[in-house]
């Protein structure tokens, strides 16, 4: 069975205070898990002091994303060498969010992955259908599309390296989780499609999380699909109650 990843995506909230607390909570809850992987993606401004709380703990540190250049005049923006100095492992790529607001295509996610890779950093690159895709019957085009083109000119080694989060637009912040048939079903589509790509081997040790509205309530019947390799939470990850609770539910799971 592969290793289940658990991943918090606070998107943009916590001021400093808040996030020192909730990571000193985390850890004091799940510092010590073994059985899963767990990151906190706290933003920018906040991930050195949160990386400080929990480097002797298991928890481990991901940015919410980056820029491609390594360095240079780029007002705004955060480079790869710089996330790994404050001690990140981890970085989304690609969110919906940040192709809603901010323009992201799956080029400029390619290119993102590319300086991730470079200072190794695991990508996690996000993908998922809006519910106007699904209805029109394109989920699988639209999903497609994301995987080949995100990966496009990658090694198989370099693909090895990452990791795929499916989160249909729809089910995120709405309460409306994609029901576990329906998660399976797209996460077989990708992994049949690494497997086309990159063969079996790194298809059947590959991970894929599903993401969008995943609670403490939904957790359990989500994880326990063999298909699905973990989590990314959004709101649920922002109370340390309810985090804990999803990784708990993961690490038991782990000894199903
Ligand atoms: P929610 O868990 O709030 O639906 O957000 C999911 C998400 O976008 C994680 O990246």
């Amino acid at each position: 069975m592969r290793r289940k990843l658990i991943a918090g995506n606070w998107k943009m909230n916590k001021t400093l205070p808040e996030a020192v607390e909730l990571a000193g909570e985390l850890k004091k809850q799940v510092g010590n898990v073994n059985d899963v992987d767990v990151v906190l993606c706290p933003p920018f401004p906040m991930l050195f002091s949160v990386g400080e709380i929990i480097k002797d703990s298991n928890i481990k540190l991901g940015a919410q994303n980056l820029f491609w250049e390594e360095q240079g005049a780029f007002t705004g923006e955060v480079a790869a060498p710089m996330l790994t100095s404050v001690g990140c492992q981890f970085v989304i790529v690609g969110h919906s969010e940040r192709r809603k607001y901010f323009g992201e295509t799956n080029q400029t996610v390619n290119r993102r992955i590319k300086a991730a890779l470079k200072f190794g950093l695991t990508p996690i690159l996000c993908v998922g259908e809006t519910l106007e895709q699904r209805e029109a019957g394109s989920m699988e085009t639209v999903v497609t599309t994301q995987v080949k083109e995100g990966l496009a000119d990658f090694s198989a080694d370099e693909v090895a390296k990452m990791v795929i989060a499916y989160e249909p637009v729809w089910a995120i912040g709405t309460g409306r989780n994609a029901t576990p048939e329906q998660a399976v079903e797209v996460h077989s589509l990708i992994r049949e499609l690494l497997k086309s790509q990159y063969g079996a081997d790194l298809a059947n040790k590959f991970r894929i999380q599903y993401g969008g509205s995943v609670t403490p309530q939904n957790a359990n019947e989500l994880l326990q699909e063999e298909e699905i390799d973990g989590a990314l939470v959004g709101g649920a990850s922002l109370k340390a109650d309810s985090f804990a609770a999803i990784i708990k539910a993961g690490e038991l799971l782990s000894h199903a």
